[in-house]
């Protein structure tokens, strides 16, 4: 015990040729670093690649200057407070996001990028697709790392030529997107007083309105060229290989957000097999967010859409576990083609699911940090860009959010959970249980074997007003059926860790 104490707080650790000094804020597991050279998003004729591509081919260069391999190691002022993050802002919490130290994370969203690319000022836009972490609940479209791209496009209020104005330039620059015929609902002002607020102080009405509307048709023309090529894969695998043109229009919708370094906000939803789809998160750039970064003078436009998501309704992959499949029965159902044509995948096979419960209560000192539908909720709810939800911050209850919370890491390579975060040194107190510690547990244990965790049953006892817990973890290979001896150990062995990191009981 005391020797892995002295190593937690005294390890390096080395990615891809970068040492950073650890220390009680570590909580990146071994299975999360080692994943970082896979780099979905740039290996050939993968489908988040193809996607990625696809998305790209909207925004062409000179104007548009894509960077595809920035390092997912980040500090915490580029994540979050470059951004404008309040500094108890829930996504800050060592249980939502993987610390490698105190002030140093693996990136939770491209955004992290943005003042970094704003202040190099190379080109008038840029896009940046990256492999994005965050620690998460476990389902079939969750997972530790997943890929985002961020847009932005600005304009230099120097640059405005004599005699026109910035906003009439955004307005010129906008017949060069191309016409759609999409049905596009959007009932609400380009900006509103209360709920959706210009930036008063340094945009003009008129800005406003001309740098929202190249924003919304930028992304309208994103969303017609993605989901006419799920259509036609769609129609394609419905009749045989020959796709027959669909009667319905394409109908999407924009709805106001809030984001912490865009105003006006919005999500864009796509109605998509009956029911309306968040696919991205934007806004107006704030201009504080400008003036840091060293161009005061550029007015722009951000978006963040997560990949994964987008690559999972183009081709109808299941799984988000599917991605890091290197099964060539998957790898080689794609191709990159130039046409854009998307061929959808077809399930090479499913192998049997394995569910099995486990019961525990709580220790009585830890129940209030670990009321099931606390911090967990607007995670749960996948978001547009697959991220940090915008609504996050005012949803949460703080009590479970703190930025030091006394959670325990579960990885095998990390340190015990900061000092300060526990007022007791008792050797049988334990750090109060956290979902997300479940979850992290189960993919330590068992990797990609696990498909789900659920809460299917909370309750307190009506006397001791003890805490019970019943979680549904679903094993299952997309490879191989697992057998029943194997599906015991694993779950045997997270009952066991249960029981050792949280002071649980089981049932
Ligand atoms: N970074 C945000 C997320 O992860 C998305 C976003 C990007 C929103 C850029 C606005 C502008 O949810």
């Amino acid at each position: 015990m005391a020797r892995v104490r002295v190593e937690a707080t005294s390890t390096q650790i080395t990615v891809e040729g970068k040492t950073y000094d650890t220390d009680e804020w570590m909580n990146a597991p071994s299975s999360i670093l080692s994943s970082i050279p896979r780099r979905l998003h740039l290996q050939p004729d993968h489908p988040i690649t193809i996607t990625r591509k696809l998305i790209e081919s909207r925004f062409p260069a000179p104007t548009y200057q894509k960077h595809n391999t920035l390092f997912p190691i980040v500090s915490v002022a580029q994540n979050f407070d470059s951004l404008g993050f309040p500094t108890d802002h829930v996504g800050r919490s060592r249980n939502d996001t993987y610390y490698i130290n105190k002030s140093t994370v693996l990136r939770t969203h491209t955004s992290a990028h943005q003042a970094d690319t704003f202040r190099a000022n190379t080109s008038e836009g840029f896009l940046i697709s990256a492999d994005v972490y965050r620690r998460d609940a476990i389902d079939r479209s969750h997972y530790p790392i997943f890929h985002q791209m961020e847009g932005a496009r600005t304009w230099s209020r120097s640059a405005v030529p004599e005699g026109t104005t910035l906003a009439r330039q955004v307005w010129d620059d906008l017949k060069t997107i191309p016409k759609h015929d999409l049905v596009v609902e959007d009932p609400n002002p380009s900006f509103h007083p209360d709920r959706n607020p210009l930036q008063s102080d340094r945009h003009s009405p008129e800005e406003a309105e001309a740098v929202a509307t190249h924003l919304k048709r930028s992304l309208e023309d994103v969303v017609v060229t993605i989901f006419s090529a799920a259509r036609a894969a769609a129609a394609a695998a419905a009749r045989g290989g020959f796709s027959a043109p669909t009667s319905e229009p394409l109908k999407v919708r924009w709805v106001e957000a809030y984001f912490p370094f865009t105003s006006p906000s919005w999500e864009l939803e796509v109605f998509w097999q009956n029911d309306w789809l968040e696919v991205l998160g934007c806004g107006v750039v704030q201009q504080r967010l400008l003036d840091s970064a060293g161009v005061p003078d550029r007015v722009g436009w951000a978006f963040g859409i997560g990949l994964e998501r987008i690559a999972m309704l183009l081709f109808e992959i299941p799984d988000i576990r599917l991605f890091w499949s290197r099964d060539p029965r998957f790898l080689d159902q794609f191709r990159e083609r130039v046409d854009g044509k998307i061929t959808r995948f077809k399930e090479f096979s499913k192998y049997p699911p394995a569910p099995r419960d486990v019961a525990f209560w709580l220790p009585k000192s830890t129940a209030a940090a670990s009321t099931p539908d606390s911090r967990n909720e607007p995670h749960s709810a996948p978001n547009p860009a697959g991220g940090l939800a915008p609504e996050s911050a005012s949803n949460a209850p703080a009590s479970s959010t703190t930025t030091n919370s006394p959670s325990a890491s579960v990885s095998s390579t990390s340190a015990p959970p900061p000092s300060t975060a526990s007022s007791s040194t008792a050797a049988t107190t334990h750090p109060p249980f956290h979902e997300n510690d479940l979850t992290e547990l189960v993919r330590a244990t068992a990797g990609d074997l696990a498909e789900s965790v659920t809460l299917i049953d909370a309750f307190a006892h009506p006397k001791t007003g003890r805490q019970s817990r019943c979680y549904r973890i679903v094993y299952r290979s997309l490879e191989r059926t697992l057998t029943s001896e194997e599906v015991a150990g694993l779950h045997e062995r997270i009952g066991r860790e249960l029981v050792a990191r949280w002071g649980v009981e089981l049932r």
